[in-house]
């Protein structure tokens, strides 16, 4: 059965690293038999030029109908000036929340052969595998009541509600134990449980479901010492479970344990599976236009999508060997790039990745 991938390649680097894996999914499609139709639509910013809308009503039902969704990265400078509702991160979020894609998984994996371009030694991050789950559909990013208002006495004063439901932390805590069950049993919930009473009950909720999987070790860290601990020895952690905006901040630095942000994918899914992919990076706009992104955390998350969504183990095997395959001949964009290595541009890596595909 044909699967439908909606492309959506956003702002900035977006197109040029989507550009590259959409010709890794033509490749497979032509070579190795994969049933995939690819269709494409704009969000964000170019959504915001095409249709008003940074999520235009046409992209969304797309979304909806699609089986699988791949996205570049949105937002720019350009865009920045816009109404709050016009900007293009609020289209980003929207279709996560329509699409109700709280389970965002984002694999910090440490290639061996990027172990001297990661910003820590070695020795720390050598063999490094850890899954950040992070929760995506709740949290400050959501809750309301949100704003900016003027006080009585003429203050302004913006304010943000974090607020999670005991079902929202249930599912993900959850998703958190499955994950750590096909894994190495060891499940840590990061939490701010010393001051936000969210996360005290987020921390009781995790104990309860935690009866359920008497198998996995549950342990609990508060997210000021997980960053750092992340930085100190982040070969303790197998799976991290947390919410929203700690799992934002927390993946951003363990990708810099792999050697790059460009090396980070992720799968964002919802209660079936279903599910959008995109790397964890943003638009890059200080790159953006010289073709020189790194496409790599843009393969990586068509490797998860093959493997979460579309059921083609196989063909996720496929992708990541190449990359490996790519890194061992020794090509590296600008980011992961060290002494004795070459240089090469979006393109020539994204062509390398699709010449080292193998039966
Ligand atoms: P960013 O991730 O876009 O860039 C941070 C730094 O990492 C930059 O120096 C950039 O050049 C570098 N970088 C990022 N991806 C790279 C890649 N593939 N190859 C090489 N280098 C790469 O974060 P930012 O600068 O804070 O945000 C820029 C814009 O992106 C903002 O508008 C922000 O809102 C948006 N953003 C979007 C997403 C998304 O679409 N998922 C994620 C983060 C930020
Ligand atoms: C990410 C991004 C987004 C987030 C922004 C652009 C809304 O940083 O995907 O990590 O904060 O979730
Ligand atoms: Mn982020």
């Amino acid at each position: 059965m044909t699967q439908n991938i909606l492309i959506l390649p956003g702002d900035g680097i977006g197109p040029e690293i989507v550009a590259e894996a959409t010709r890794l999914l033509n490749a497979l499609k032509d070579r190795f038999g994969l049933a995939v139709e690819l269709e494409e639509a704009p969000i964000g910013g170019a959504g915001y030029d095409a249709a008003g809308q940074p999520l235009p009503d046409e992209t969304l039902a797309l979304a909806r109908a699609a089986d699988a969704i791949l996205l570049g990265a949105v937002g720019g400078p350009r865009y920045d000036q816009l109404a709050w509702e016009l900007r293009p991160e609020r289209g980003l979020l929207a279709i996560r929340s329509e699409l109700a894609l709280f389970s965002n998984l984002r694999p910090a994996i440490l290639y061996p052969q990027l172990a001297s371009a990661s910003a820590l030694k070695p020795e720390i991050v050598g063999g490094l595998d850890i899954m950040i789950l992070r929760e995506l559909t709740g949290g400050a990013y959501f809750g309301k009541p949100r704003g900016i208002q003027t006080r009585e006495d003429g203050v302004r004063e913006g304010f943000n509600t974090i607020i999670y439901s005991e079902p929202e932390i249930e599912r993900i805590v959850r998703s958190g134990f499955e994950i750590a069950m096909k894994r190495d049993r060891r499940l840590c919930s990061v939490d701010k449980a010393n001051v936000l009473e969210v996360s005290q009950l987020w921390r009781e909720v995790a104990e309860r479901v935690a009866k359920d999987y008497p198998k996995v070790a549950l342990s609990h860290m508060y997210v000021d010492n997980a960053a750092m601990q992340l930085v100190r020895a982040p070969k303790q952690f197998d799976v991290i479970v947390t919410e929203n905006m700690f799992g934002d901040i927390l993946s951003d630095a363990a990708a810099m344990l792999t050697g790059s942000i460009g090396m980070l994918p992720s799968a964002s899914l919802d209660a079936q599976g279903k599910g959008m992919y995109e790397p964890i990076h943003g638009s890059a706009p200080d790159i953006a236009g010289q073709g020189v992104a790194n496409p790599l955390a843009t393969l990586l998350s068509v490797a998860m999508m093959l493997r979460y969504t579309l059921n083609e183990e196989a063909q996720a095997a496929r992708v990541e060997a190449a990359v490996g395959r790519v890194l061992d001949q020794g090509l590296r964009t600008a980011d992961i790039w060290t002494e004795g290595c070459r240089k090469v541009g979006t393109r020539e890596m994204g062509e390398a990745v699709v010449a080292a595909l193998a039966d």
